[in-house]
């Protein structure tokens, strides 16, 4: 996440909040290469707005102005033609209203929210734990939808195991702990394979501040940039066919996109088979504009990767940097209230707008929401404890203004 403000701050903050949180992810992968079709979008939008919305309601975010919920398109329909859409899901969601009906309605792509991840996947060296996962592709396959995979490594799921050893003889330790992630690189991709399209195989390996390029996390520090190689060419190894991502964070901050890019170009240098670049897009009613997004799109692209939108949220506040280390949190909105009817409209414009960029690069072939409906959002407590309403869908699971401003231009949010 990474409002208006002091992205490095907020950046890092964000950083050291979610590595006391832990868990994992997984992400889908699309076809070919890059290209884009052209710009789109508009200029960034405003945190407050002019327009008028009656958006309220008992249900958080529901409004009388809004369609008929029963006219609602399905996305996965009317975003055919653009690229798979979808969302994180948890196989313990998938029997629950709303979440089921609207996953079999909307989704043509999901990921898991934390079953794929190296915790909980990686019980020990060589030990695994497939049962959720398996639970949630078995639902998947059931209702034709694609899977993410996502994620193979991140340094907020990498299990302890992993770094086990005796570090007084350095070569011997780094030539165990590299067996043991290529090892489990493979054990993982081969289960999944033919079951995912694409994966996260690494996820936020990239510095937040200027001073370095690289995240200093346990593989950094271990293997300098040599474990994102290894973990790439294991999971090419272990299946030819799905495509390759590095997800990030804040990719719409020019900054870090640079250090995201160089670490990116290194990878091409080298000959490791990275496909695509995974945008978080974990964003705010007020930032970031079209044209950050457009730019974040537009480098990849020129690299020949495939673009995938893989976490997307709009956070309805717009915090500064300090509310990132748990100080000056803006206050939680009370549906119903003027405010939360101005959010939820900037909201709807800012979806639209990004959605617009999205839908203008043929590069975007997969964008998912981090979550379904406003009933269950991590955002519910990061970076601090206070009910958010991020997605498309409210907590009852009708379309919100968001819903209709991505798939009716004339709807006036
Ligand atoms: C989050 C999940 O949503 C939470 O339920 C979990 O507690 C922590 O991880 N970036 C990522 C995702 O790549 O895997 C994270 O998911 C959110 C931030």
């Amino acid at each position: 996440m990474m409002p208006s403000g002091k992205p490095t701050d907020q950046m890092n903050r964000r950083g050291l909040l979610l590595s006391v949180a832990a868990s994992g992810l997984v992400a889908a992968c699309g076809g070919g290469g890059g290209g884009s079709s052209g710009g789109g979008g508009g200029g960034s939008s405003s945190s407050s707005s002019s327009s008028s919305s009656s958006a309220s309601s008992s249900s958080s975010s529901s409004s009388s102005s809004l369609p008929d919920p029963a006219t609602a398109p399905s996305l996965k329909t009317q975003f055919a033609s653009h690229f798979k859409i979808g969302f994180a899901v948890d196989p313990w969601l998938t029997s629950q209203s709303p979440t089921h009906d609207l996953l079999l309605k909307h989704a043509s792509t999901i990921t898991a929210e934390s079953v794929m991840k190296a915790n909980p996947i990686g019980v020990s060296a060589g030990v695994y734990d497939f049962t959720q996962a398996d639970a949630l592709i078995a639902f998947a396959q059931a209702n034709g939808i694609n899977v993410r995979g996502h994620a193979l490594v991140w340094h907020q799921t990498s299990p302890s195991w992993f770094f086990d050893g005796d570090r007084s003889d350095m070569t011997a330790y780094k030539a165990l702990v590299r067996s043991r992630l290529e090892t489990y690189v493979t054990d993982v991709v081969t289960h999944f394979k033919g079951k995912v399209y694409c994966w996260d195989v690494v996820n936020e390996v990239t510095s937040d501040d200027a001073s370095a390029t690289y995240r200093n996390s346990d593989w950094y520090q271990i293997f300098g940039s040599d474990f994102i190689d290894y973990a790439f060419r294991a999971a090419r190894a272990a299946d030819p066919s799905v495509k390759l991502f590095i997800n990030e964070y804040s990719t719409e901050d020019a900054a870090k996109r640079g250090r995201l890019m160089t670490i990116v170009q290194g990878m091409l240098d080298r000959g490791v088979p990275v496909d695509g670049v995974g945008h978080q897009m974990h964003i705010n009613t007020g930032y970031p504009s079209a044209a950050q997004v457009e730019a974040a799109l537009s480098d990849v692209e020129a690299k020949g990767l495939i673009n995938h939108v893989t976490e997307m949220d709009v956070s309805i506040y717009n915090d500064s940097g300090s509310c990132y280390s748990g100080t000056g949190c803006l206050p939680a909105l009370t549906p119903g209230t003027a405010a939360f009817n101005t959010a939820m409209t900037t909201q709807a414009q800012k979806y639209r707008e990004l959605f617009n960029v999205f839908t203008a690069h043929t590069s975007v072939q997969a964008v998912t929401m981090w979550g379904v409906a406003d009933n269950h959002t991590w955002l519910d407590n990061y970076p601090v404890a206070r009910k958010n309403y991020p997605l498309l869908f409210d907590a009852a699971g009708g379309p919100k203004a968001a819903f209709w401003a991505i798939v009716d231009p004339g709807f006036t949010p």
